[in-house]
């Protein structure tokens, strides 16, 4: 046979076979790079992990864990799955790791379905201070099928009430206790709440979606000492593919392997499990606590750029990759101020702050992340100036095409997929 072995992605022979859809790739790629990504929680992954989900890993189907399929022909498979476990387990130093889950939410669904019964209790954070929907919204199965309890932050701090949580696990006797957040800025104590799950009897979980990638690279303590069962994203500051994994003791992971398959899922995506072994190896580079110690400073940057321009953060800062402003000195909403920065080529998303008056589709707040820029190479410098793009693009919405100039200026220096990361 002559010539290159196939490999798979070949998006010369997609756009010759559907130039409609190959436009939309194109169309996203410049968007991604066209526009300043401040979204907290998404990245930039790297081009390795991008091979490996599109690869040829996705026709097989493997229902089961590496060496129990119920499929034949596994064997090149459980390779990958076993690979991405093995470095899951030495990255964040867990028991027992499972990669197989497709989402965050499929992580926290399999969690929950190890650990409780429909009816039992759970104490979680309130989604208007920070928690996610899976935490115990009405709008989720996690609020519908167990009897939810929510802890918040205090008014005058905008930190986590842990003398409420602590009167609340007591009061209520919760079966789960859920720490970690979408939207809080701060640290969490995670062995304040490894006391509480005690001092109650309850399970502790940590659904560290957002702060994996920072744990990873030790810029933040990491959750998997204490908690039970840690649930994560694979995407978000991790940098790897759209994806989630569950960490847990020896002791849990039979209940965790059982709830992952066959209770919530089928078939593993395998070339996302691939691209997740990937992501893991280039995390355990030095390169890559040096990152996730810059998405740190930089977002301290960022908040701090953006309070002395009159934007407030919430509980006066940032000890991760993220910021929460509150807009309600501008008189702007955080709807408004997302379709401003839109405007001016900065993707942002709205956010309700603590104690919002405002409804989640309005918001007082926005929400700020440093994850794709710092892959992008930018440095406390640059933060400053996006800090001052921010903040003009909101106050000023008149001279959102003067941003957009300065924006597309900085991206030039600053362009993902060119530089090598
Ligand atoms: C804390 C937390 N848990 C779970 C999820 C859900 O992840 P996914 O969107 O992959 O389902 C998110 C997503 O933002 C999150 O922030």
């Amino acid at each position: 046979m002559g010539g290159e072995p196939y490999y798979g992605p070949d998006f010369g022979l997609l756009r010759k076979q559907d130039p409609e859809l190959a436009q939309v790739l194109l169309d996203e790629l410049d968007r991604q790079r066209g526009n300043l990504q401040l979204v907290a929680s998404e990245n930039f992954t790297s081009p390795a992990v991008l091979a490996a989900m599109g690869s040829t890993l996705t026709n097989k189907y493997a229902e089961g864990y590496p060496g129990r399929r119920y499929y034949g022909g596994c064997e090149v498979v459980d390779r990958a799955e076993r690979l991405a476990v093995q470095r899951a387990r030495e990255l964040f130093g867990a028991e027992h790791a499972n990669v197989q889950p497709h989402s965050g939410a499929s992580a926290n669904l399999a969690a929950y379905a190890a650990l409780l019964q429909p009816g039992d209790t759970m104490l979680a954070m309130a989604l208007p201070h920070g928690g996610h929907f899976t935490h115990g919204s009405k709008v989720n199965f996690s609020g519908k099928w167990f009897n939810v309890v929510s802890y918040g932050v205090r008014r005058d701090t905008e930190l986590i009430d842990y003398d409420e949580v602590r009167d609340l696990a007591l009061r209520h006797q919760p079966k789960l206790i859920v720490c970690g957040a979408t939207a809080y800025p701060r640290l969490i104590d995670f062995t304040v709440f490894r006391c509480i799950a005690d001092e109650v009897g309850a399970w502790l979980l940590a659904d560290v979606a957002h702060t994996i990638g920072l744990m990873a690279g030790g810029a933040i303590p990491s959750a998997v000492p204490h908690a039970d069962v840690v649930t994560l994203t694979t995407h978000k500051a991790l940098r790897g593919p759209r994806g989630g994994a569950i960490l847990c003791t020896e002791e849990l992971a039979p209940k965790i392997d059982r709830a992952v398959y066959p209770f919530i899922q089928g078939g593993p995506l395998m070339h996302v499990v691939a691209a997740k072994a990937v992501a893991f190896a280039e995390a355990m580079r030095p390169e890559f606590a040096d990152y996730a110690r810059r998405v740190v400073v930089n977002a301290q940057a960022l908040a701090e750029a953006l309070a002395g321009e009159g934007m407030r953060a919430v509980s006066g800062g940032t000890d991760t990759h993220l910021a929460l402003i509150d807009l309600r000195d501008l008189d702007v909403s955080g709807a408004e101020a997302e379709r401003r920065c839109a405007r001016a080529g900065i993707t942002l998303n709205r956010n309700v702050i603590p104690y919002d008056p405002e409804p989640a589709a309005v918001t007082s707040g926005i929400r700020v992340g440093t994850p794709c820029v710092t892959t992008q190479g930018m440095g406390s410098q640059e933060l400053k100036e996006v800090g001052t793009l921010v903040t003009r693009a909101v106050r000023q919405p008149g001279r959102a095409a003067e941003i957009r100039e300065r924006v597309s200026a900085l991206l030039a220096i600053h362009q993902p997929y060119l530089s090598e990361y």
